[in-house]
């Protein structure tokens, strides 16, 4: 569906997921900026949709930085006009039992995935509520509701994104701004996907073509899985829902398995 004049900000649209969200949401209409800290992939990003006839920019931008997250807010303000829209993808994975997770891991888990999604919140509200609307969506994980082995630390940054979500839509929602969450499934093709991969092996996980058998739609999601998911609860057809966070997993859940 085609929006009017709407700008959307997509922090780690680089690459992976925020790529095809960014994707996406051009094709829905948005003008979009992408935030990362990949500045030349995010430039690369910006060029590619362009090239598509969209406004768009890139920023160069630590989301667990807040002053860079308010800088990042600002410069898309300047840019392409306020945000209406702010999805927050970015987000990076470490694995290993809690047991003899290291702090260092620990921190940089928290400090990209939930203080960047805090930040970033933080740093789009006061003109969302000035503006009375405004629309956020935040990237989770279906880890997030079940916390799997080796996955605990990133686990339980995901779920404290759920639960930021939910106590944020209920703080705004008289502003007219709808908070949201999705929780992908294993979502295949992306760096981080790669990444896991490799790391899941050393702690003796099955590859994920394995693991998309135990999948009830019979394969694992794609980025754009995940982007179609964000673009129906950015859009008016879902403008009475907030406070949510769902699963885009391919029916896969509430069973034990290792991501
Ligand atoms: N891939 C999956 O299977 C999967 C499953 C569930 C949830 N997710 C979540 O989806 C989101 C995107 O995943 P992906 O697989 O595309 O990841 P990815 O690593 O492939 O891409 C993430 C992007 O975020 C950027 N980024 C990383 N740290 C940043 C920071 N501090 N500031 C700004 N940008 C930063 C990276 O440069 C990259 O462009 C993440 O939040 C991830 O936790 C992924």
């Amino acid at each position: 569906m085609a929006v009017g004049k709407r700008v959307a900000l997509v922090t780690g649209g680089a690459a992976g997921i925020g790529l095809a969200i960014a994707r996406r949401l051009a094709r829905a209409g948005y003008d979009i900026a992408i935030a990362d800290s990949d500045t030349a992939g995010a430039e690369r990003a910006a060029q590619e949709l362009r090239g598509d006839g969209r406004q768009a920019s890139a920023i160069a931008c630590d989301v667990g930085d807040r002053a860079a997250a308010f800088r990042m807010v600002e410069m898309a303000a300047h840019a392409l006009g306020d945000v209406d829209l702010l999805v927050n993808n970015a987000g990076i994975a470490r694995l290993g039992p809690l047991a003899s997770f290291p702090e260092a891991d620990w921190r940089e888990l928290f400090r990209v995935n939930v203080d960047g999604v805090f930040f970033c919140c933080q740093a789009v509200l006061p003109r969302m509520q000035a503006r009375q609307q405004g629309n956020i969506v935040n990237i989770a994980s279906w880890n997030g509701k079940l916390g799997a082995p080796n996955f605990g630390a990133y686990s339980a940054t995901k779920a404290a994104v759920i639960s930021l979500t939910q106590a944020l839509s209920r703080e705004v929602a008289s502003h007219g701004i709808r908070v949201n969450a999705i929780c992908p499934g294993i979502v295949a093709g992306t760096p981080m996907r790669a990444q896991v991969e490799r790391l899941g092996e050393a702690f003796g996980l099955p590859p994920s073509s394995e693991r998309a058998k135990a999948i009830p739609l019979g394969r694992l999601a794609r980025a754009e899985d995940i982007a179609n998911a964000v673009a129906f609860l950015a859009s008016d057809e879902a403008a009475y829902m907030t406070g949510q966070a769902i699963n885009v997993t391919g029916g896969l859940f509430g069973f034990r398995m290792s991501s």
